[in-house]
């Protein structure tokens, strides 16, 4: 996805938006750029790569202005270079965009014939031309704009600037967030809240098929021709450019805050004192829905797998779980007395949005677990549980998907409860299992320098493997995503069991397999499979606890002994171990461990 900021101010604009985009890089850095307009003329700084080659672009050609527009860029159609660099203009209409026209070459071709000259690859120029095709008309931009929301096909969010109207900045959107800020005589363009906390915390959020003209002291907003009201909220964000303390990248820092926000969230749905699970009023009785679908992407597709097994195995409720990509297309039957839940930390991908959307359509009540409430999918949802992760920003996730894990296994223990499938003692066996992790937490993190050591080792290998079973499933394959995703090496995740099923061919002393297993009732399963490894000169990394490494560490090549807890909370804890190792393994490669190659930290667009 990409970042969008736009402010019609009173001061010069362009070191603001500059340092809005910073807030925003996390959401694509492809490329970068900047437009303001200066007596009734387009003026354009952009730069390809990270937001720094903007940056010294300005420093040697300063941009004036007081109303400008400003994108970072995560490529979909065209080169990640500079002439595909967002913003895109014609004479008269400058605009960014974050999503994808989906009929541009449609429009491109008709704009083409009627002798408009395209400069760039993108689907967004199409935009661009369209807008201004309808100002050469003579139509006013209200109307320009009128006449050409019906004519995208697709998603989108736009910032618009118009060379004689400097007066007026135009925002829309489909499907993809914009956000109105309300400042004092300035008033602002986001993606999000967070883009536009420095400036102002009153927020307006666009609804579907909104478009909005923007002067500097009012939002006049319309949709499908009318004019709407849109509630401005305050938010809550802090306008203070998160750092990353004494961390040399965010993820690290990230990984270090895990035993504190895990503890922050756990206090949202945990009663200590009653040792008790109490969650927010819920649209559904869990007591009495039939099934419950779990739809998520990547990291948070596999907190809802661990959950899975756990609203199976304790709550006796039957769960069916896909990724949002596949799910929002099979056009799954979904029973009239189920319950969907989905799982986001932006709360702002495509897929899962769409699944979302077809999962209400289906007659679904829809539970999102989130860091950002704020987001899209809060709004579309029918009630929030809120993971207090707090911003996230490295690309990789670490914070958001054990404090997913925490609010899943919450509402795993609830829903066992209303089911009537664990009394009061086992509910505070469990609560206080839950109690434990945090301190649990702290103590694996101590493991870091042992970790970095076998880090360095799989930093020089091509193919890693990682096993498990039952819970430690889901944790195998989330250290297979975090390994490949910041290091480049190519790591896959299995179920320990099926490895004697084809993958145990992949074996040699090339490819180190790490085993994710506490001494839980299926470890001696796993400890076969470790021993078919170990007999075909697989060389292993075993996490486990003190049991588990008594019995089996002398097996392998490396051992992490982890913190003996209750097995119910053993994915949240083991967890950790695979995102140091994917993090040290990345930062021996030299990878770019906040921002990955080809990657953003939410993906907007399908
Ligand atoms: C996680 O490390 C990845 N960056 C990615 O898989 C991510 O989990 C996925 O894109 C879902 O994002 P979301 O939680 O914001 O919906």
């Amino acid at each position: 996805m990409c970042g969008i900021v736009g402010i019609i101010g009173k001061a010069e604009v362009a070191p603001l938006l500059l340092d809005g985009l910073k807030r925003l890089e996390y959401r694509g850095y492809d490329s970068a750029g900047i437009a303001t307009l200066i007596e009734g003329r387009i003026e354009r700084r952009r730069a390809e790569g990270k937001l720094g080659n903007l940056a010294a672009r300005l420093a040697a050609a300063p941009l004036p202005g007081v109303i400008g527009i400003a994108h970072t860029r995560w490529a979909t159609h065209g080169r990640p270079n500079e002439t595909n660099a967002h913003p895109h203009a014609t004479a008269r209409v400058a605009l960014v965009h974050n999503g994808i026209i989906e009929n541009f070459q449609e429009l491109r071709d008709e704009l083409s014939k009627a002798g408009r000259k395209f400069e760039t690859e993108t689907d967004t120029e199409a935009v661009a031309h369209l807008l201004t095709h309808y100002l050469d008309q003579g139509l006013d931009p209200e109307a320009a704009m009128a006449k050409m929301m019906p004519r995208l096909h697709g998603a989108f969010s736009l910032a618009i600037l118009i060379a004689d109207r400097p007066d007026i900045m135009i925002g829309a959107r489909r499907g993809s967030p914009l956000a109105v800020g309300y400042g004092d005589g300035e008033m602002y363009l986001g993606s999000d809240a967070m883009a536009l906390a420095p400036y102002t915390d009153r927020i307006c959020y666009l609804h579907e098929d909104d478009w909005v003209i923007v002067s500097r002291d009012a939002a006049t907003i319309y949709n499908n021709g009318k004019r709407v009201n849109r509630e401005v909220k305050k938010t809550a964000l802090s306008g203070a450019l998160i750092g990353k303390g004494n961390h040399a990248h965010f993820m690290m820092k990230e990984i270090a805050e895990q035993p504190a926000v895990i503890g922050d969230t756990l206090q949202a749905f945990l009663n200590p004192l009653k040792r008790q699970i109490e969650l927010p009023p819920l649209p559904i009785d869990l007591a009495k829905i039939s099934q419950l679908t779990i739809v998520a992407c990547g990291t948070a597709y596999l907190a809802g797998f661990v959950a899975k097994y756990w609203l199976e195995r304790i709550a006796r409720l039957p769960v069916e779980l896909d990724i949002a990509s596949e799910f929002r297309y099979r056009e799954a039957p979904m029973p009239k007395d189920g319950a969907t839940l989905v799982i986001s930390q932006s709360g702002e991908t495509a897929d899962t949005l769409a699944a979302l959307k077809y999962a209400k359509a289906q007659g679904q009540k829809v539970l999102a677990v989130l860091n950002v409430p704020e987001s899209t999918i809060g709004r579309e949802s029918d009630v929030v549980l809120h993971t207090l992760a707090g911003p996230e920003i490295g690309v990789a996730s670490t914070k958001a998907f054990t404090t997913q894990l925490v609010v899943l296994a919450a509402l795993a223990i609830a829903t066992a409860r209303a089911r009537g499938a664990i009394d009061a003692q086992r509910e505070a066996e469990l609560s206080t299992a839950l109690t434990e992790v945090p301190a649990r937490a702290a103590e694996v993190l101590n493991h870091d320098a042992r970790l970095k050591e076998i880090a360095l080792k799989v930093a020089e290998c091509r193919d890693v493997l990682f096993l498990g079973r039952g819970t430690s499933y889901p944790i195998a394959l989330e250290g297979a995503l975090k390994l490949k995703e910041i290091s480049y090496i190519h790591a896959e995740g299995y179920a320990a069991g099926e490895m004697k099923h084809g993958p145990i061919a992949l074996i040699d002393d090339n490819v180190p397999v790490i085993v994710v297993a506490p001494s839980d009732d299926l470890f001696e399963k796993t400890a076969s499979n470790l021993q078919e490894v170990r007999a075909r000169g697989g060389r292993v990394i075993f996490f486990s606890d003190k049991a588990g490494i008594a019995r089996l560490g002398d097996a392998a090549m490396a051992a992490i002994e982890l913190p003996t807890v209750d097995p119910f909370v053993a994915p949240i804890l083991y967890a950790i171990p695979v995102q140091l190792l994917a993090y040290h393994a990345a930062v021996a490669k030299g990878t770019d461990v906040d921002q990955p190659r080809n990657l953003a930290k939410s993906v907007t667009v399908e």
